[in-house]
């Protein structure tokens, strides 16, 4: 089974990646299934069901989401048919969505999980406590397990990929929108990344207008954070080889495209 996960989409310019790109690094790697983080794909904050069902006819099997999950109003009036996202699990019982996503690729089924750190974020569940439950859920069905943990520190991260090892196919880590060099298979089998990175404007600050940024570090005050709709974007993503029967994985490829990374194919 291989994997293509592309990291926080961004705003319009994050979506232009996706379609433009998505059918090249698909001829060029042939992955089964592609999972993208969607959690910005709405102006940088939440996502539509428009933007959702768009994804999907460009190729996307499953999304992943994030602390943005809810920003826009919109995903309360599709969450619950939205078949092929996965909302982060650590959420208290009763939030709407789905804590486990099952796509299929050649008889092969890959559970696809999300759940949120906790240091320097928002309160959510445990993620440790919440992994144990769900991989038994998963493994009912398939030793192909695949877990986008988003948060902020890399050793929340790293705790939770190595407490994961040989249990889950992949922990890859999502939200700072930073892609990490620090890809690697664990002792037992387990493909992890710190970050995969962001899709979305290259010129800016983590993909939001870089003059705001700057005004409230340098002034402290109010200000209005937007995503630019014009400029240069990237790409970000990992290629994730695994083992059908085992579920280990065997390899993983960092991908980053921008005018400092070109294309090749
Ligand atoms: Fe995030």
């Amino acid at each position: 089974m291989r994997i293509l996960f592309i990291g926080d989409i961004v705003g319009s310019l994050g979506r232009e990646m996706v379609e433009t790109y998505l059918p090249k690094l698909k001829a060029a790697h042939q992955p089964h299934v592609t999972i993208v983080n969607g959690e910005n794909a709405a102006a940088g904050k939440g996502i539509t069901e428009k933007i959702y069902k768009n994804l999907l006819e460009w190729g996307v099997q499953a999304l992943t989401m994030g602390n943005h999950t809810w920003d826009k109003r919109d995903i309360f009036h599709f969450i619950d048919e939205a078949t092929y996202m996965a909302r982060p699990a650590n959420l208290p019982p009763g939030t709407p969505g789905n804590e486990i996503v099952f796509i299929k690729s050649n008889n092969q089924e890959v559970a696809v999980i999300n759940l949120l750190a906790r240091t320097f974020m928002q309160p959510a569940d445990d993620p440790f406590r919440k992994i144990d439950t769900l991989i038994k859920e998963a493994k009912k069905r398939t030793n192909i397990i695949f877990v986008d943990f988003h948060g902020e520190a890399t050793s929340e991260k790293q705790a939770f990929g190595w407490y994961n090892d040989g249990k889950v196919s992949a922990v890859v880590g999502t939200h700072t929108h930073v892609q990490t060099a620090d890809e690697r298979i664990l002792p037992n089998g387990t493909a992890y990344i710190s970050d995969v990175g962001m899709t979305g404007p290259y010129d800016e600050i983590l993909g939001t207008d870089k003059e705001a940024v700057l005004k409230k570090f340098k002034t402290g005050l109010p200000v209005r954070f937007e995503v630019p709709k014009t400029g240069r974007s990237q790409l970000s993503a990992v290629i994730i080889d695994i083992n059908d029967s085992t579920g280990k994985a065997k390899e993983m490829k960092r991908i980053l495209i921008n005018d400092d990374h070109p294309f090749y194919s």
